[in-house]
């Protein structure tokens, strides 16, 4: 009987080393031989290692199979995948070779992927282009987004993703087959289907075959991230029940305090990245010419109002003040990296270590903005200041929060770490728009997020409205709350409705990315309307890391 069996995945490329690089793809069967197939005449082989994904779940907000509207899943239900990975090694920088992967499905049927090709990391001195990219979570233009990379740059050789891969780790769909054809895997290798319908007219894009060629290093960023496990009956509901550990630890002990708290399992289950005292979660590693360091630095996301009962940035709603349970503690920071943490203490010997100093480019990739235009970089990066208002009996009367700047961990700390070791270029998302900057000693700052969605701008007169108060020096309402002004692309900004130039790309038509050439030092930015289908590609910024 003809199998209906296929990958769920094409495979796709992990931790290149000087003479190795990991195949990595995923299936809905266990299978029995899964295998790479490399070299001339794909006549070498090596076994792949599989494992189950732990927490992948459909529900009821899932775009899969039959389901295109909330309803055929009631709560969250498991999903079965399973990962293959093989390290193909004794390969030789510099000299591609081609590969395809094999899995016999459950029932004995052979099922070959199409053929790519590999290369272990490049040697010092070999140029690349390395595509910056961060926050698909599955949004509308990201489809176009990558097709006009491969379409403008052909092959690159390296994608940096800062962040924000999908919107719920684990809805297994976001990352392997919404059927809005916009999911991660599709749209990274040229097999998404997406369909924007711009009045009228429909234009279907399907992303660029690039991670099958070309490994990727990614950071955590905040969607990377679940909540309590299984509380909610909903992935959405549990995405936002998170809570400190410190808490998870007093109301539940400290058994399965992943569980009580949060987690990144599926991202980590994912991805085969280096590891450093973080484990997976911040890493540095050495690839040609660059020496990327990558934090984990990024903080739960709340809503500025307690609406519809929500956890708030900066209260905790009415009807829950009496139960602690129930609270959201604030923007959270998962991960420590206030000066004196285990991260800031690992960052601080990794910029002393030789393949740091001696790397030509020294670039930090993260999730949350120093600094940016955009909106969520308000409040400041630092745990939330509790306070509870009592009446004079002692009821609690209000649960509120606040983030002094002054204590804002990546201004205060890192970034003048980073500054003192000579880093050129910091790269971070979050916002979804394109702008940088520039310090007094000239490091570079990039976010370069625009796929869809974007959150604005608070420049000339359009003012950020997540702030607590109006007026206040500690949540800054318009430009970059950490002082730089915003630097003018350098070769054709877009013009505002007055006709002036503007430092940003902030759209919901307009996508942008970014392409740092290792040969000359440059990083070129391209905008593209995705209305357009055959429009140009236009190159509308660049600047030079020395
Ligand atoms: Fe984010």
């Amino acid at each position: 009987m003809p199998s209906t069996s296929k990958l769920l995945t094409d495979p796709f490329l992990q931790l290149p080393t000087p003479n190795s690089v990991r195949v990595v793809w995923f299936t809905e069967f266990a299978g029995s031989q899964h295998i790479v197939n490399y070299g001339e005449n794909l006549n070498q082989s090596v076994i792949a290692t599989t494992t189950k994904l732990s927490r992948t779940r459909e529900d009821q907000k899932s775009r899969v199979g039959n389901q295109t509207e909330d309803g055929i899943y009631q709560q969250p239900v498991i999903r079965d995948i399973w990962r293959h990975e093989a390290e193909v090694t004794g390969i030789t920088a510099g000299k591609r070779v081609i590969y395809s992967v094999t899995s016999v499905d459950d029932g004995g049927v052979s099922i070959n992927s199409n053929i790519f090709t590999l290369a272990p990391a490049p040697n010092p001195g070999t140029p690349m282009k390395i595509l910056l990219t961060s926050d698909h979570q599955i949004k509308p233009m990201v489809a176009a987004n990558l097709q006009k990379v491969v379409e403008t740059v052909g092959q690159v050789d390296c994608v940096w993703f800062a962040g924000d891969l999908v919107n719920i780790s684990d809805r297994a769909s976001e990352w392997f087959d919404d059927n809005r054809g916009n999911a991660f895997f599709p749209c990274l290798q040229g097999l998404g289907s997406y369909e924007m319908n711009w009045n009228g007219e429909k234009i279907t894009y399907k992303g660029g075959e690039i991670i099958q060629h070309a490994p990727m290093f990614t950071c955590i960023g905040n969607h990377e991230l679940m909540g309590r496990f299984a509380r909610e009956n909903s992935l959405n509901g549990e995405f936002d029940d998170t809570i400190p550990r410190d808490i998870a630890s007093k109301l539940y002990g400290n058994e399965s305090l992943k569980d009580n708290s949060f987690n990144s399992d599926t991202y980590e289950e994912i991805f085969t990245l280096p590891e450093s005292t973080g484990g997976k979660t911040y890493y540095a590693v050495s690839f040609g010419d660059v020496r990327l360091v990558v934090l984990y630095a990024t903080n739960m996301w709340r809503f500025p109002t307690t609406e519809n009962r929500r956890k708030g940035k900066y209260e905790e709603p009415k009807e829950d003040l009496q139960n602690p349970v129930s609270w959201g503690y604030g923007q959270i920071i998962y991960e420590p990296i206030v000066k004196g943490s285990n991260q800031y203490n690992w960052l601080e010997s990794e910029l002393k270590s030789s393949e740091f100093q001696q790397a030509k480019y020294k670039v930090v990739m993260l999730h949350h903005p120093p600094h940016t235009l955009g909106d969520n970089i308000i409040p400041a990066y630092t745990d939330p200041v509790q306070i509870i208002e009592r009446d004079e009996k002692g009821n609690i009367q209000n649960v509120r929060y606040e983030y002094p700047k002054d204590a804002d961990f990546l201004i205060r700390d890192v970034i003048p770490l980073l500054e003192a070791a000579k880093v050129q270029l910091v790269f971070f998302g979050h916002s979804h728009l394109w702008n940088r900057f520039v310090s007094a000693s000239g490091m570079h700052f990039l976010e370069t997020s625009n796929v869809g969605n974007s959150y604005g701008a608070a420049y000339g007169s359009r003012k950020r409205d997540n702030v607590p108060v109006k007026g206040s020096d500690n949540y800054i309402e318009i430009g970059d709350p950490n002082g730089l002004e915003p630097v003018m692309p350098a070769i054709s900004p877009m013009l505002g409705e007055d006709g002036k130039e503007l430092p940003y790309i902030s759209s919901n038509e307009i996508t942008v990315f970014s392409i740092f050439d290792t040969g000359t030092g440059i990083v070129s930015s391209y905008w593209f309307d995705t209305r357009q289908v055959n429009g140009d590609v236009i190159k509308f910024d660049e600047f030079k890391l020395t």
